[in-house]
């Protein structure tokens, strides 16, 4: 178990990095376009599509979209199991409070509580809701890293190294924790079955 949370930072890191190079791209863009069409920069600028084929079982990732971090995560069918018999320890367990944009497929109990189209692809914008640092990816109950604030019943997922807030697996913030809500669903939809578009 001890080097478990290792190998997510690696993996946090290695993304991460991804993302960076992606930042650069667009301010070399970004000038040249706006000039000529800025009605058509400002929809290109809010819109990312991604290859979730990319993402390994059991993996996050990092992309951007609109400036911001996203996490990309590949449940697996442990990490989907994990995400049920603690919602009397969610601030929202129903994704009621944020995701209201997304009723138009949250439209079943499952899909809020998985709160992804694909049930095995959760995309959430990597902001805590507190005060906005990038929660780190604890995906495995148990570990003992943070210290000893953590929730009885926490199932692993996220948890934020400024004020301590807890997320599980479906990143919904768990009771306790300074975060008022769960990370933030974005409107995001599939053009193909392994093409998401975001924004
Ligand atoms: S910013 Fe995450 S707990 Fe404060």
């Amino acid at each position: 178990m001890a080097d478990q949370p290792d190998q997510s930072r690696r993996n946090f890191l290695y993304v991460a990095s991804a993302g960076l190079g992606g930042i650069a791209a667009g301010a070399v863009a970004v000038p040249f376009i706006g000039s000529m069409l800025p009605a058509a920069d400002t929809l290109a600028a809010s819109k990312t599509e991604f290859d979730i084929s990319t993402v390994a079982e059991g993996q996050l990732v990092v992309i951007q979209w609109q400036g911001k971090p996203v996490f990309v995560v590949n449940r697996t069918a442990d990490m989907l199991e994990r995400t049920k018999g603690h919602e009397d320890n969610l601030k929202d367990p129903n994704s009621e409070a944020i995701d209201a944009v997304q009723a138009g497929w949250m439209d079943t109990p499952e899909k809020r509580t998985l709160r992804a189209i694909k049930p095995e692809y959760l995309i959430v914008v990597a902001s805590c809701t507190h005060l906005g640092c990038i929660p780190l990816f604890k995906p495995t109950a148990g570990q003992k890293d943070w210290g000893e604030s953590v929730p009885s019943d926490w199932p692993g997922g996220w948890h934020c190294p400024c004020h301590g807030s807890f997320y599980d697996l479906s990143a919904r913030v768990m009771n306790g924790s300074p975060a008022p809500f769960n990370l933030y669903v974005m409107p995001y939809k599939y053009t193909s079955d392994s093409t998401v578009l975001i924004g």
